[in-house]
């Protein structure tokens, strides 16, 4: 059977394609902005809020400003007014119609920020028309509950907007990412032996540093929402101060690493660890030397850490739409769940 997460995980390519081909030409708006951006907030929940994560750490490492995540409670709920001048909000949202990012949105526009959306929702969704510029993704419906397209396109969508911010990367690489991520749809690596490791565990680790980061987390919340797995994302180093202590024989875990970067040597020390201890590492992307030190790996990209964070993801996806169904689940559909949540 082939799922809707299934047909949408290989839909990236395409998507991915369309949306760097409609944005890249609109650097130059995000220049207009640049000048009066001091600092920059991301706004956003669930795997958007993963999204954001990358953009936090795009922005710092190479686009000179620092970045944080936004407490959408401190506008929706404590009602807070705070000084936003010279900071550039950026609201993602896919379906552009989650009401506390919009309203979160409206808030830091309100408070003197400038304001971006980046969302799947077009250009009239609401969160596109609060902004001042709406960056849309192109990746089209999407129907699983679990976000897959929607995640790597605004991955994408934040690359240009961390060019416009004058990131000091080498642009031409967004281009190598679509046959990246068609190289791993199409060779995932052992993805058999990684679905047969984490079936009947109690919970998995899912860590990684850096650019990292982000995909840890996500990779974590899908294994959550569609497998009913109880996974912890992290960064290694928040893991090594405590967390660790839960990894064992039950409870394995995931390690995430670009192929190069400064994060590798410590994600490959971390798989060392975790096997020594008696538990199973199984390595998403890190190359062949993070691949010799777990006990199974999946296939990263290759491609520059700055971008790999689009590819990385597609690993986890993959397991988690085959271990959902390892363990008789439906992935596009998980119980409780619906694909635009309202908090309040
Ligand atoms: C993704 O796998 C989750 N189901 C969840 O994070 C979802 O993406 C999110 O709730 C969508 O909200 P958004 O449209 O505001 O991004």
């Amino acid at each position: 059977m082939t799922t809707k997460m299934r047909s949408e995980i290989a839909e990236q390519p395409a998507a991915l394609r369309a949306t760097l081909s409609a944005l890249l030409p609109r650097v130059g708006e995000v220049e207009a902005l640049a000048g009066r951006t001091r600092h920059l907030v991301f706004i956003a929940r669930g795997t958007s809020d993963n999204a954001a994560v990358y953009g936090r750490y795009l922005v710092e490492a190479y686009a000179g400003r620092m970045a944080g995540l936004a407490a959408p409670s401190i506008a929706t709920t404590y009602k807070r007014r705070i000084d936003m001048s010279g900071v550039l909000a950026v609201g993602l949202s896919q379906s552009g119609r989650t009401e506390e990012i919009v309203e979160t949105l409206a808030w830091a526009k309100d408070c003197g920020a400038s304001t971006v959306a980046i969302t799947n929702g077009g250009e009239e969704s609401p969160l596109a028309r609060t902004a001042d510029l709406a960056l849309c993704t192109l990746a089209g419906v999407e129907e699983a509950v679990p976000a897959t397209k929607t995640y790597t396109t605004a991955l994408a969508a934040l690359a240009v907007l961390a060019l416009g911010l004058g990131a000091e990367v080498k642009a031409d690489d967004l281009a190598r990412v679509p046959d990246a991520v068609e190289e791993l749809i199409a060779d995932p690596g052992d993805l058999d032996a990684v679905v047969e490791g984490l079936a009947g565990v109690q919970g998995v680790v899912v860590s990684g540093r850096g650019m990292a980061f982000s995909t840890a987390l996500e990779t974590a919340l899908k294994l959550k929402e569609a497998c009913y797995l109880h996974a912890m994302g992290l960064s290694y180093a928040d893991l090594l101060h405590g967390p660790i202590a839960v990894v064992d024989q039950d409870t394995p875990a995931l390690l995430v690493a670009a192929g190069e970067g400064p994060t590798l040597p410590g994600t490959v020390a971390l798989a060392r660890r975790v096997t020594g201890a008696g538990a199973a590492a199984y390595a998403v992307g890190g190359g062949p030397e993070l691949a010799g030190a777990a006990t199974a790996a999946l296939n990263g990209p290759a491609l520059p850490e700055w971008v790999a964070p689009m590819g990385l993801i597609v690993p986890g996806q993959l397991l988690t739409e085959a271990l959902a169904r390892r363990l008789g689940y439906d992935p596009d559909a998980p119980r409780g769940l619906n694909k635009v949540t309202q908090t309040e």
